[in-house]
């Protein structure tokens, strides 16, 4: 497995494979590497002759007060967890690598944007879009792995390559959750033993959803009531919100009879944590 830092050894290497005719899948992540990314790594390995996992913690889709400083980095542990998975190449760019002097050139994306994370994280989408293509032009992968827990970023990313006529698969893989159910993020490592008992109730709400929509409720408000409600007694936890969606759209709705996405962002003390459940409609769940 090779480390890169710059855009012209990734390159080289991507070419080189192109030559060989062998397809290219692209793990994007920030590192901190969890059993999460571990699901999509092994998927891209599954699918894919090669994998190229990106590790930067791209500065672009921090707002001026989130925790780009204190963001958890641990690059050795994600070179070894990269190596186990079967990973061929890590590109590890610096930001200067990425936005050099002069940098103004971004991709701003409307609608699907301005709902869920988009509102309380107004710079968010415009960041991930802008460094999600420069990875796609720098990698040109044949599949790129996202997880499902950023719902909004993957219905956000397969719009994008919609929109700009990008040839790339977009691959969504379902959310990994600790034994106790908590949604794998590298943001969790910030919970104190007490914030991390309280985390519980995001999966507690979502299951609790799940279970309201399979017993066949069609009412989006039933559903948004029942989560918040339970989000509501854990005195650790602020919503950010709760919303069922379109799963396409972002756009809010008012019965469940097409495919979607119940989300929510709960502060639990100062850690913004998100968790979700998408269906198909009311008695079927989508995958
Ligand atoms: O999901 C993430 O870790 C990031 O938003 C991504 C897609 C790697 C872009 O920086």
């Amino acid at each position: 497995m090779n480390l890169v830092e710059t855009i012209v050894e990734t390159r080289a290497q991507i070419r080189a494979w192109q030559k060989e005719g062998l397809s290219v899948g692209l793990v994007p992540t920030m590192g901190y590497l969890h059993e999460g990314h571990y699901s999509l790594m092994e998927r891209a390995v599954r699918e894919n002759d090669r994998v190229v996992v990106s590790i930067f913690v791209n500065p672009t889709q921090f707002g001026p007060n989130e925790d780009l400083e204190s963001y958890p980095r641990d690059l050795k542990h994600d070179a070894a967890l990269c190596q186990q998975a079967g990973v061929s190449l890590i590109f590890h760019p610096t930001p200067e690598e990425m936005y050099p002097q002069g940098f103004c050139s971004y991709v701003d994306m409307d609608v699907l944007t301005k709902e869920l994370c988009g509102l309380s994280r107004p710079v968010h989408f415009r960041g991930v879009c802008t460094v999600v293509s420069k990875l796609f032009h720098i990698v040109q992968p044949d599949r790129a792995y996202f997880g499902e827990k950023d719902a909004q970023q993957l219905a956000v990313i397969r719009r994008m390559v919609q929109d700009l006529n990008m040839d790339i698969t977009i691959v969504g893989c379902p959310i990994v959750r600790e034994a106790d159910n908590l949604a794998k993020s590298s943001r969790n490592t910030y919970l104190n033993s007490a914030e991390r008992q309280a985390a519980l109730v995001l999966s507690r709400a979502v299951f609790a959803g799940q279970k309201l929509a399979q017993q066949g409720e069609t009412d989006a408000k039933k559903l948004v009531q029942t989560m918040t409600d339970i989000i509501q007694a854990e005195p650790l936890a602020k919503i950010d919100y709760v919303k069922v969606v379109d799963q396409m759209t972002m756009q809010q709705i008012d019965r469940l009879d097409k495919p979607f996405l119940a989300a929510m962002a709960v502060f639990i003390g100062k850690t913004r944590l998100i968790d979700n459940f998408m269906m198909d409609a009311v008695g079927g769940a989508a995958e």
